[in-house]
């Protein structure tokens, strides 16, 4: 542990005042809001997450507008973000709950809240003192402290859960909390992190910062090819509801994966937790009872994964400029 938490936490805070990021969830103190951003922070990053979190709100203002959505309004607004499981436990969440709670230990019982949730809302909706700890303050901790475990092993995690817990000031926690994650993301950075010009560098440990934070070997990528069809008609395009990872969302029909289809009028690669999947488009009908037509012009309103789109946006572009 730091010889000087207080020490720390001056220095910290006096970087924070003048170098904090000004992000537009630290604008507000509704509990609602916070949520919103932090749940869209999970796996993505900041700069992508900004237009979404305005969207959102000007959409969905507050539980009971979620609460009361279609859930195609809500997977419409999450487009693009991708793990849309994300958007349909935030739905469920909404449906579940009329008072958002003010206490963390209430907050870990609602369904899709863990510990670093339950903590980010209390501290930054209500200036708990409790720690955080996501991508960027695991990063920066575990070079602070010369943590040598892998931050995602059990050993490793509660290590870092420990530090933040020590380090956190019963007063100005959301202050404390936001300068940590700043830190992480701008000058204890991932690649060629900025140790010149760190205000906290005289309570570092790390030996060798660039080797740091350490992860467990990941599983390799598999790859994966799926086919899916093509058919367009008088302005219209045929969909598929999609029954699988993007239940809910409007995706171009499935061809099955023993046909043999001629060549592909369009090819791209997406990933995919642990796999890497070339989607290939082929011209074809492939009607079916979740299948259905339609207008070209329709499209911008319905909910439908990033690689489809950009497949079908292709697909019209080459058709139009065709004719
Ligand atoms: N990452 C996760 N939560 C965040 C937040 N509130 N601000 C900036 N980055 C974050």
């Amino acid at each position: 542990m730091l010889a000087s938490s207080a020490a720390f936490r001056r220095a910290l805070l006096a970087w924070y005042g003048k170098h904090g990021r000004d992000l537009p969830w630290r604008h507000t103190r509704d509990p609602y809001a916070i949520l919103v951003s932090e749940i869209m922070l999970q796996q993505t990053q900041v700069a992508t997450v900004i237009p979404y979190y305005n969207r959102w709100l000007q959409r969905f203002p507050d539980f009971r507008t979620l609460a009361a959505a279609a859930e195609s309004d809500v997977l419409h607004a999450w487009q693009g973000l991708g793990y849309y499981a994300r958007a349909r436990n935030f739905h469920a969440l909404a449906k579940a709950v009329t008072n958002f709670p003010t206490v963390v230990e209430e907050m870990r019982r609602l369904p899709g809240i863990g510990r670093y949730t339950a903590n980010a809302v209390a501290t930054f909706a209500f200036d708990k003192s409790v720690p955080v700890v996501e991508a960027n303050i695991a990063r920066l901790l575990a070079r602070l402290t010369n943590l040598q475990a892998p931050i995602d092993s059990a050993i490793g995690c509660e290590s870092l859960w420990n530090c933040a817990a020590a380090l956190v000031p019963k007063r100005n926690a959301r202050q404390f909390n936001s300068a940590l994650m700043d830190l992480g993301a701008t000058i204890c950075a991932a690649r060629q992190p900025k140790c010149q010009i760190c205000p906290v560098r005289k309570f570092c440990s790390a030996v060798d910062p660039s080797t740091l934070p350490r992860k467990r070997a990941r599983p390799s990528l598999r790859t994966m090819i799926e086919r899916h069809s093509f058919a367009q008609r008088g302005g219209r395009v045929l969909l598929e509801q999609s029954t699988g990872r993007w239940r809910g969302m409007w995706i171009l029909p499935h061809l099955p994966n023993e046909s043999k289809p001629a060549r592909a009028l369009h090819r791209s690669v997406f990933p995919f937790t642990h796999h890497r999947i070339t989607l290939c488009v082929h011209r074809g009908l492939s009607p079916s009872t979740r299948t259905r037509w339609f207008s070209v012009s329709s499209l911008d309103s319905i909910p439908m994964p990033s690689p489809h789109r950009r497949a079908l946006v292709h697909l019209l572009a080459r058709r139009q400029s065709a004719n």
